[in-house]
């Protein structure tokens, strides 16, 4: 990514503060309205497990119970923490959709994992879209970049709602560029096609003006 700003045709004439934090995206350690831009990729509703993959690297830092602690706060980790979570009509008409796709679905776990594990990530999702609204200063941009999946047959459009919880949250929100991901590994597994066939994946980039 440093590279592609170095060879982007960007020119910045102010100087940039690089500040690395520690720190959870739901809760930022940064005042209101003092960021001039957001770039961010959050994790995508594929249930990647983030701490378990770099479990080797977290254990030479921390003990097994704060990789713990890490993997029950990673966004979108396959790990249910809350089973208290209640639909938001905030994160938009296409995400209640998934959600009653999900929960009418028959298949056995529908309910009893992939639901609340959804509830779980659409909640860190808002409560971190919260957060840059908040720290972004006024007419700021924040760009999200985000990919589709799937639900057995059901098409998760990841971009789309971003957009429409952008909106709900008071900021202007839409999808810039769209792109097909010709390489995705879903595209080779025959286990993840079995509910349908031909299944296209986009990455997103969605821009937040506030
Ligand atoms: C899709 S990946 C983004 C990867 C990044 N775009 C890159 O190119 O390396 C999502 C990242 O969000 C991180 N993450 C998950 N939950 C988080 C949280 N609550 N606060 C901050 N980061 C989190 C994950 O550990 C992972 O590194």
């Amino acid at each position: 990514m440093i590279l592609d700003l170095d060879l982007s045709s960007i020119t910045i004439t102010d100087r940039i503060l690089h500040l690395p934090l520690l720190a959870d995206s739901r809760n930022l350690c940064l005042p209101d309205n003092a960021i001039d831009a957001v770039i961010t990729s959050p994790p995508y509703l594929t249930r990647i497990d983030y701490a378990m993959s770099t479990r080797p690297e977290l254990l030479i830092m921390f003990d097994p119970k704060t990789l713990r602690t890490i993997r029950e706060n990673t966004i979108g980790a396959p790990v249910i923490v809350d089973k208290y979570i209640k639909i938001n009509s905030t994160w938009g008409k296409t995400c209640l959709q998934l959600l009653e796709n999900v929960q009418k679905h028959g298949s056995k776990a529908a309910t009893s994992y992939y639901l609340p594990n959804m509830l779980q990530y659409f909640r860190d999702i808002e409560l971190s879209r919260r957060e840059i609204i908040r720290v972004l200063k006024h007419n700021a941009r924040a760009i999200i970049v985000v990919q589709s999946s799937y639900f057995k047959e059901h098409e998760i459009k990841l971009g789309d709602i971003y957009v429409e919880m952008g909106n709900n949250l008071g900021v202007k929100s839409e999808i810039v560029n769209r792109e097909i991901l010709r390489g995705h590994m879903a595209h080779v597994n025959t286990k993840s096609n079995q509910y349908k066939k031909g299944k296209i994946y986009f990455e997103d980039m969605v821009l937040l003006t506030k």
